[in-house]
């Protein structure tokens, strides 16, 4: 097939794709793809290799009705509209499970920065600020034995419980769309329903997917409900909280802290508020970025599509 991939990805995927024969073409510069660009590539080969922000919207699905895979590179795929994909009957794939480790990594680097106030004193020292005098400041907030709440147990949702109770011996609360036996088992982990997970988290991380279902529903009401001692940290989507929201509640100490992979938009700008306060860390959407998860989703996202051109299903295929 002939292939246009999205954005620069590691070699040992396009090495992958032309050794079954497949052609290949990338856009490798360092900025994102115009769309238009996007579509005009995309008319000219006949599956595409996608990450990015883009929006794969029915305009484009209607300028690329003839693509016989997309496969993404990227667990989420809250901008592409697989529903529209389904009326043309394009399969869409996506990377779930590779990215799990590392992103659960960053969700642990974040609860663990803001109970400790990290970022904050790295920049009082590069500001000249680092006082010895006082022993009752900078104090931070232990993890041992506390209240872990996932929101969204999936796959990253497990890796981040697994290693809070095995370094932090954390209690693991969780509401997700189904209950998971095995990992309450596994965890003594417990279900419970969204209003109880917020009331009683010490720290309460986001793994879900942005939907309808779940877009903002971190509001002002939500902030207002939990501990004035809880953090909160979201490393999946940045639309699933409400930044002014989140903002008024650290203001007003309604929350601890906050630790963000995810903004929306994003980037964020320099000059948001959260960048200034004392308890926030906030990272450029680097969950999936080490080197070796990025080349296994990669090579996922290409086993994909060789399995299209060798006529079977793809094996991560979300829909049709
Ligand atoms: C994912 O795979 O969804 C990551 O968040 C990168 O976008």
């Amino acid at each position: 097939m002939k292939i246009f991939i999205s954005k620069k990805i590691p070699k040992a995927a396009t090495d992958l794709l032309k050794h079954h024969g497949h052609i290949v073409s990338m856009y490798d510069k360092e900025d994102e793809i115009s769309v238009q660009d996007l579509i005009d590539q995309c008319q000219k080969n006949e599956a595409l290799l996608f990450s990015g922000k883009n929006k794969l919207d029915a305009d484009f699905f209607k300028s690329c009705s003839h693509l016989k895979a997309i496969a993404l590179m990227s667990v989420g795929y809250d901008n592409v509209g697989v529903d529209i994909a389904a009326t043309y009957t394009i399969p869409v794939s996506n990377t779930p499970g590779v990215l799990s480790k590392a992103t659960s990594d960053i969700a642990f680097l974040l609860m663990l920065a803001v109970s400790r106030n990290a970022f904050m004193m790295h920049r009082f020292i590069a500001d000249d600020q680092w006082s010895l005098a006082n022993r009752s400041e900078n104090l931070g907030i232990e993890l041992y034995g506390k209240t872990l709440g996932i929101f969204g147990m999936g796959r990253i949702g497990y890796e981040l419980a697994k290693k809070a109770k095995g370094v932090y011996d954390m209690n693991i609360i969780y509401h997700s769309r189904s209950q998971k036996p095995e990992l309450e088992k596994e965890l003594h982990a417990m279900y419970v329903d969204f209003d109880k997970l917020v009331c009683e988290s010490d720290v309460i991380s986001v793994h879900s997917n942005l939907s309808e279902e779940t877009e903002g529903i971190f509001d002002s009401e939500v902030f207002r409900k939990m501990k004035n001692s809880a953090i909160f940290i979201n490393t999946a989507r940045g639309g699933i909280h409400n930044e002014k929201d989140l903002i008024t509640a650290l203001k007003q100490q309604q929350i601890w802290g906050a630790g963000l992979d995810v903004t929306d938009p994003e980037p964020m700008q320099s000059d948001n508020p959260l960048l200034k306060m004392r308890n926030v860390a906030v990272l450029p959407h680097i969950g999936s970025a080490t080197t070796e998860t990025r080349e296994a989703m990669a090579i996922m996202a290409a086993e994909n599509l060789i399995a299209i051109a060798e006529g079977k299903k793809m094996p991560q295929q979300i829909i049709p």
